[in-house]
């Protein structure tokens, strides 16, 4: 069955903001990066490219389902943050409005009856349970850390693992 009209338009939405996130995170690891925290700085790279890899799994889907992907231009994200929390709490806040909007999608194909749909949005819903449990982890151990300088930077270090497998 080829992918009707509303799905294919809220699909599209859906892959403008997994790229969103992309660059948002993109914009993160230069942030830490720049403040020296190699580590956050790789683990965000990571996150990124799992956005852009979210951003693929849609399009392969809608091309398969014979649909158009229609790509707009990103607005830039952040130049800054007030603070390794502040950045974190920021992707946080923004893998649960990305959840809503999974959530969104998924209830208009239970409308539409596009099974295909819902089949492929049961991984992502699965996917951000996952996101939005790793986020406010580290805000919460951030939050626990505050300024404790070496703590931080043990953090840091424990956060570059993930960078390097992801
Ligand atoms: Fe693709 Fe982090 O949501």
């Amino acid at each position: 069955m080829q992918i009707g009209k509303a799905i294919q338009g809220a699909m599209n939405d859906q892959i403008h903001k997994e790229l969103e996130s992309a660059y948002l995170y993109l914009a993160m690891s230069a942030y830490f990066s720049g403040t020296n925290h190699p580590g956050a700085a790789s683990w965000m790279r990571a996150q990124a490219r799992e956005e852009v890899g979210h951003a693929m799994k849609f399009t392969d889907f809608v091309e398969d389902r014979g649909g158009s992907v229609a790509l707009r231009a990103l607005a830039a994200p952040p130049a800054t943050f007030a603070s390794p929390l502040a950045a974190f709490e920021a992707a946080a806040e923004h893998e649960a409005v990305v959840s809503a909007s999974i959530n969104a999608l998924f209830e208009l194909a239970s409308k539409e009856k596009d099974y295909a749909t819902q089949a492929l949005l049961q991984w992502f819903i699965t996917e951000q349970v996952e996101e939005e449990k790793t986020s406010r982890q580290i805000v919460d151990t951030l939050r626990l850390i505050g300024t404790n300088t070496s703590g931080l930077y043990m953090f840091d270090r424990e956060l570059g693992r993930r960078g390097q497998a992801g």
